[in-house]
């Protein structure tokens, strides 16, 4: 007997005619399972869905429910241009049988199916665009597969894709019976199997583009808020931008401040230093915790900045003396009302005599020198001999001696050494707010140019500024060349209207690379609208934000945001006089 095993030749690997792994059979999964509803796949459970009809009306983004969900799924989509001359005849008919459909009703006496009229409606509509040129017509296929671990969990992420797209009035239709070609055509293969398509016109289409909720995270930086779109963090450091300013536009109380607070207190954290001009002495509580300088302008407040000091700082090419005239001119123009010609010319003639008493002239050398007071401008004016400088004198007088002098008639007395300064300009009378905002500015802007480092100037209530021409355009000035001396100007106002009136607002803006609004009052928001560009809805968006939500611009591109901060912070920053209270009776001891 011949045992046939006994003499075979044990095989050798690699021979040519043994069979061959191949790399298909790598990659393979050792087993598929194709169930009437799902798929197998190794240890893994799969279902696709396509849409089976679409709402008359979707919006833009529609698709962003489903690309921001909760599970990974597959989605692809199948874009088929049609020829609009077949889809012309289509019509045609279509529009004659619905016709012929309503016209049979009438006659009849029915009541004519509202279903059909708006039908018929759509379909004359569409018809027009497509002669018109103004549409195209695309076959639309929208395909979602469901990954699940398990069938229990493919089950339930499968009810949430169909209650997600449910919501939007999708229809959603598992492909039955054609699991297999549902998962071939829903991976990156450009095949679909399936065909299963919609009709759709451009406008339509266009609405599909997946990702339109833009991202505004950056590797570094401090978070401005939460993006409302999809839950991620706006993450950015302004100082990245082509400018580091910002404008900060709301309605009042709709969290401005809280939104500058928190963003100097990060930006705190992260090595910038912080200037504020603070008319409202909200700043105070958070310039405390940091260990900030707290500077009260007030009548009887022992600060002072005398306007004719010099900044020290030698620029090549730049006669110090003729711009510090310059701003002392713009600053008198402040303190006087307007000038005419003649005064303008006299008030220039008595600065420069008032310097030269002092031994300051264009040299340079010269300008270490003690700087005169008010007091001596105001004598040099006495002494001249027009009759125009005496007037001009007499107007200076309450600055000098009377009821206004105070913070402008003797010399500076402050330092800027601290990371943390705060201006407060609030117990100061009205009259004299905008003239300290404008000094203060003034004398924080000699003190950037003198030392290169990174800061942010926060002017909150901007609009005091953007009132007088003379101060506007100083802030306008400032915000221009802001970039060039590691400088953050932020602008923050609730005078809307009367900040984008002005061509000096409008240049501020276009000067400030990001742009926050948050909630708007109806009477603004066409004009916000205007401004920024806004769509309806996010006009509408603004109209309704609640506290701390709003639009975050940066850039070319922009968010909606809502500014949250941890409860630490906001024990720091909040102005809510519940909390202060409650933070007062904290601190009081208890009996
Ligand atoms: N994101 C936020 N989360 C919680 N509370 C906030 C938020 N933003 C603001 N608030 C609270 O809302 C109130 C108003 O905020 P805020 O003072 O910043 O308003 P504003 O826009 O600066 O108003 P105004 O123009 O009057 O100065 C404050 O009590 C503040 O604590
Ligand atoms: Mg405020």
């Amino acid at each position: 007997m011949k045992l046939p095993f006994l003499n075979r030749k044990p095989k050798i690997p690699n021979q040519p005619d043994s069979p061959q792994l191949t790399l298909e059979d790598i990659l393979a999964p050792s087993e598929i399972e194709v169930n009437f509803n799902s798929l197998r796949i190794g240890q893994n459970f799969y279902r696709t869905y396509f849409m089976s009809n679409y709402p008359r009306f979707i919006e833009p983004n529609w698709l962003e429910p489903l690309i921001s969900f909760d599970h990974s799924l597959s989605i692809s989509m199948f874009i088929y241009p049609s020829e609009s001359k077949g889809v012309l005849d289509d019509l045609k008919r279509k529009i004659a049988e619905m016709e012929a459909t309503i016209q049979t009703d009438i006659e009849r006496g029915r009541i004519v199916d509202p279903a059909v009229q708006v039908a018929l409606d759509d379909a004359r509509g569409l018809q027009e665009q497509l002669v018109k040129g103004a549409e195209r017509f695309f076959q639309f296929a929208l395909y979602v597969t469901v990954p699940a671990p398990n069938l229990e969990q493919l089950t339930n992420i499968s009810k949430l894709v169909e209650s997600t797209l449910g919501s939007l009035s999708i229809g959603t239709q598992p492909t039955t019976l054609q699991m297999e070609d549902g998962l071939k055509t829903s991976i990156p293969l450009g095949q679909d199997l399936l065909n299963l398509p919609h009709n759709m016109d451009t406008t339509s289409l266009a609405t599909t583009f997946p990702f339109t909720s833009s991202e505004l995270t950056a590797n570094e930086g401090i978070m401005y808020g939460i993006n409302e779109h999809n839950g991620s963090l706006i993450l950015f450091d302004r100082f990245t931008l082509e400018n580091a300013n910002s404008v900060i536009f709301a309605k009042s109380g709709a969290g401005k401040s809280y939104f500058v607070k928190l963003e100097a207190l990060r930006s705190l954290m992260f090595g910038a230093e912080i200037l504020v001009i603070d008319p409202e002495q909200e700043y105070l509580n958070l310039a405390r915790a940091v260990g900030g300088q707290y500077i009260n302008f007030s009548a009887t407040s022992p600060v002072k900045i005398n306007p004719f000091d010099m900044s020290g700082v030698i620029t090549p090419g730049e006669n110090e003396l003729g711009r510090k005239i310059l701003s002392l001119t713009t600053f008198l123009k402040l303190v006087l009302g307007s000038l005419d010609p003649t005064e303008a010319a006299i008030l220039d003639r008595a600065l420069k005599q008032t310097y030269r008493l002092r031994g300051i002239t264009d040299d340079p050398k010269t300008q270490h020198l003690t700087p005169p007071l008010m007091e001596d401008l105001y004598k040099v004016l006495i002494g001249m001999e027009e009759k125009t400088a005496v007037d001009l004198a007499s107007r200076l007088e309450r600055f000098v001696k009377g009821s206004l002098s105070g913070i402008f008639s003797s010399a500076s007395n402050i330092q800027l050494n601290n990371s943390f300064t705060v201006f407060s300009v609030r117990d100061l009378a009205d009259q004299l707010r905008p003239l300290a905002m404008y000094m203060i500015l003034e004398y924080i802007w000699t003190k950037v140019r003198s030392k290169l480092k990174k800061r942010l100037l926060i002017v909150d209530e901007a609009w005091y500024m953007m009132r007088q021409e003379d101060s506007a355009n100083f802030l306008v000035d400032m915000a221009k060349r802001a970039r060039k001396y590691y400088l953050g100007l932020t602008t923050i106002t609730q005078d809307v209207e009367d900040f984008l009136g002005t061509d000096r607002g409008k240049e501020i803006i276009s000067n400030s690379s990001i742009q926050i609004l948050l909630k708007q009052a109806p009477a603004s928001i066409e004009k916000i609208g205007q401004t920024f560009n806004l769509s309806q809805g996010e006009k509408r968006l603004l109209l309704s934000a609640g506290v701390g939500q709003g639009l975050f611009f940066a850039g070319n591109t922009h968010v909606a945001m809502s500014v949250v901060a941890s409860p630490e912070e906001h024990g720091l920053i909040t102005s809510n006089p519940q909390d202060l209270l409650a933070k007062e009776a904290e601190r009081l001891p208890n009996y």
